[in-house]
């Protein structure tokens, strides 16, 4: 066989390749092999060294000023879900999550109540149970005044005492 012949008959016929011989043609292949590789690897090393973290909303929101709180009023934030309950003795918050399989609850004007429309627990302002299955109050929560004139709860620190902010 011919020198030509033996050249054509190893060489792989490519687009990207044309003169390549089949050893030039595996050697680029491994290398990109290669760099795949690598480069899956590196990515699989990141999420394994990377801290397994779970980024969420800060506690601690900011309800509003207090003029927007009514004497005598109780204010489901449904996003955040408190209450901010504006009441003689002064401001309060509670969690508006049920305690006992965690329905976001109502106000309930009427009734003058706060209500879980899942089993029927029902709740006084101060977040005690007075009706069904609910097996604890629902949590008073920190709330105080910010230096800019807001109302602040913390919702990751339920309070022993129900404090109140006057203004
Ligand atoms: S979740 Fe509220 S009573 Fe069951």
């Amino acid at each position: 066989m011919s020198d030509e012949a033996k050249t054509a008959s190893s060489a792989v016929p490519d687009e990207d390749c044309k003169d390549c011989t089949r050893r030039e043609f595996f050697a680029k292949l491994g290398i990109g092999s290669l760099i795949v590789a690598g480069a899956g690897t590196g990515l699989f090393s990141y999420e394994y060294f990377s801290p397994n973290v779970l980024f969420e909303a800060s506690p601690i929101i900011r309800a509003g000023k207090p003029d927007q709180f009514p004497a005598n009023t109780v204010t489901l934030d449904p996003q955040n879900g408190i209450y901010l309950v504006n009441g003689p003795k002064g401001f309060y918050a509670l969690g508006a999550v049920c305690t006992h399989l965690g329905c976001l609850t109502a106000w309930k004007p009427e009734l003058d109540l706060i209500a879980c429309p899942c089993h029927g627990s029902r709740f006084n302002k101060d977040g005690v149970k007075v009706a069904g299955p609910a097996p604890q109050p629902l949590p008073r929560l920190k709330v105080w005044l910010s230096e800019e004139g807001y109302l602040m709860v913390d919702r990751s620190s339920p309070l022993k005492e129900q404090e109140f902010v006057k203004v």
